[in-house]
């Protein structure tokens, strides 16, 4: 039986028949995502208080060039224009920054929470027609596949940066193994974000998603099988590593100024 195409009345923008608290949630992602972004560019800016003893900021990781001890290749490189302060951070943190801004998990919160395209389901919209990501500027977003394998060295090197945070200056200069609350808040660092980055979407699809059939494929089935655990919940893993992250900055920031004093527990 044919039925006629039922007219659709257009929504003013926010007009919903919905009466749950459905603006809950994006009004938490705007309040959240926003003293992050505020609070990382000022960290990032600064240059300095990033590192105490052997702890390393997880902004500042790694270290190419700087004035710590961490510093790879060195101090200030003699190439980089005098008219522009400079941060070791600044050198670095394009690579965590835009794997998390182009993740899809982000997307989907962002593009409610700032954009209001779409808001939520079944509430009004600013505008009248459908972007996509299919044209630019949003095809940018195609490049999170690309940032991964930066996001999974970084791992690496914070893994790197939680293992120095287990050795502290001991007498004569030794070097002293011993765990102080900024190594369990390195290290609980490295666990959250790698539970983030190995619940990637891109990654799921790169162990094997990309197959039809996984049988007779026992390592592969077991990459799929611990990706797709992490990414059910990779919600979770986005926001909690978010936080943390920015509260491993504020610990050692906070160290490095003398405010807050490191508690030796071995
Ligand atoms: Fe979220 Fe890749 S989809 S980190």
């Amino acid at each position: 039986m044919a039925h006629a195409p039922l007219p659709l009345a257009p929504r003013r923008f926010l007009e919903t028949a919905r009466t749950d608290a459905w603006w809950v949630q994006p009004a938490v992602t705007f309040v959240v995502f926003s003293t992050f972004i505020v609070y990382a560019t000022w960290a990032a800016y600064q240059g300095a208080n990033y590192h105490f003893g052997s702890y390393l900021s997880p902004f500042y990781s790694p270290e190419l060039f700087g004035s710590s001890s961490h510093a790879i290749f060195g101090p200030q490189p003699a190439w980089w224009p005098a008219a522009v302060r400079f941060s070791p951070a600044a050198l670095i943190l394009w690579a965590p920054v835009g794997f998390r801004m182009t993740c899809y998990y982000y997307r989907g919160a962002y593009y409610k929470a700032f954009w209001a395209d779409p808001v939520s389901c079944a509430v009004g919209e600013p505008r009248k027609s459908y972007v996509g990501e299919h044209a630019f500027p949003l095809i940018v977003q195609n490049v999170h596949r690309y940032m991964l394998p930066f996001a999974l060295l970084l791992l690496v090197f914070l893994s790197h940066d939680a293992w120095k945070a287990m050795w502290f200056e001991g007498a004569g200069g030794t070097r002293q193994f011993g765990i102080g609350v900024g190594t369990i808040v390195l290290t609980v660092n490295v666990v959250l974000l790698g539970g983030y980055t190995f619940g990637c979407h891109s990654l799921r699809h790169l162990v094997g998603g990309a197959w039809d059939a996984l049988s007779g494929k026992p390592v592969r089935q077991a990459a799929y099988a611990c990706v797709s655990c992490l990414n059910r919940g990779h919600q979770n893993w986005a926001w909690c590593s978010l936080i943390w992250v920015g509260f491993s900055d504020v610990y050692v920031r906070l160290l490095a100024t003398g405010i807050w004093h490191d508690w030796r527990i071995v």
